[in-house]
């Protein structure tokens, strides 16, 4: 079956690949020629329906997308769905770990997740997976690999934070790998 992955992260598409297997044919934007899309929902499920289904509009064709948010209890559950630009538009990666290792300085309550929601749009009908993983905001950064919030958040049971993890562990354990385990039982199910 082939299915267009609504980005242009090729990490991700291969991320995506190794979960699916062989049995699926994942292309992302630029294989098929398609522009950025813009992400102006306030939800993570409005910006991945957003994404799935201008794709859907433009190509019509079976096709996915996503979108991450970190909540913080502390913070009322921000920065979630504005997680990448937490510290403002353009803003790095380190730029948002920074804000967040100051708003959080001498807060006791630590506790955050990962959400990733998947929206699939399947022989024109859409479907929503929900991966979350529970954990909490160190007080400083730990590791180097990975990207964005990896270095300050530890996962519930581990000792490493995200950063300190290889791409491996955390592929199996992450947020999106189990909203993409979630897609996958879905579609093997309904290709049955
Ligand atoms: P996206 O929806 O996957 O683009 O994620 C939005 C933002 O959430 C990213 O720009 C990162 O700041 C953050 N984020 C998403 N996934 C991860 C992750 O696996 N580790 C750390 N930060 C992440």
């Amino acid at each position: 079956m082939e299915l267009i992955f609504a980005t242009h992260n090729v990490h991700k598409a291969e991320e995506v690949r190794a979960i699916l297997g062989s049995n699926y044919h994942i292309k992302s934007l630029h294989e098929i020629g398609c522009p950025d899309i813009p992400e102006t929902a306030d939800t993570l499920k409005g910006n991945a329906l957003q994404k799935a289904q201008y794709v859907f509009d433009h190509y019509h064709v079976n096709c996915f997308a996503d979108d991450t948010g970190l909540e913080v209890e502390a913070l009322d559950g921000r920065p979630g769905v504005y997680s990448a630009r937490y510290a403002g538009e353009g803003c790095t990666y380190q730029d948002n770990v920074l804000k967040m290792l100051e708003e959080m300085r001498g807060v006791t309550n630590r506790k955050a997740s990962f959400k990733t929601i998947i929206a699939l749009i399947l022989d024109g009908k859409q479907y929503f997976f929900e991966g979350r993983v529970d954990g909490e905001i160190l007080t400083e950064q730990r590791g180097s690999d990975g990207f964005g919030y990896d270095p300050i958040f530890k996962p519930l049971g581990f000792r490493q934070t995200y950063a300190e993890m290889s791409a491996m562990s955390k592929n199996t354990i992450s947020h999106r790998a189990r909203a993409m385990q979630q897609l996958k039982t879905f579609l093997m199910e309904y290709t049955k």
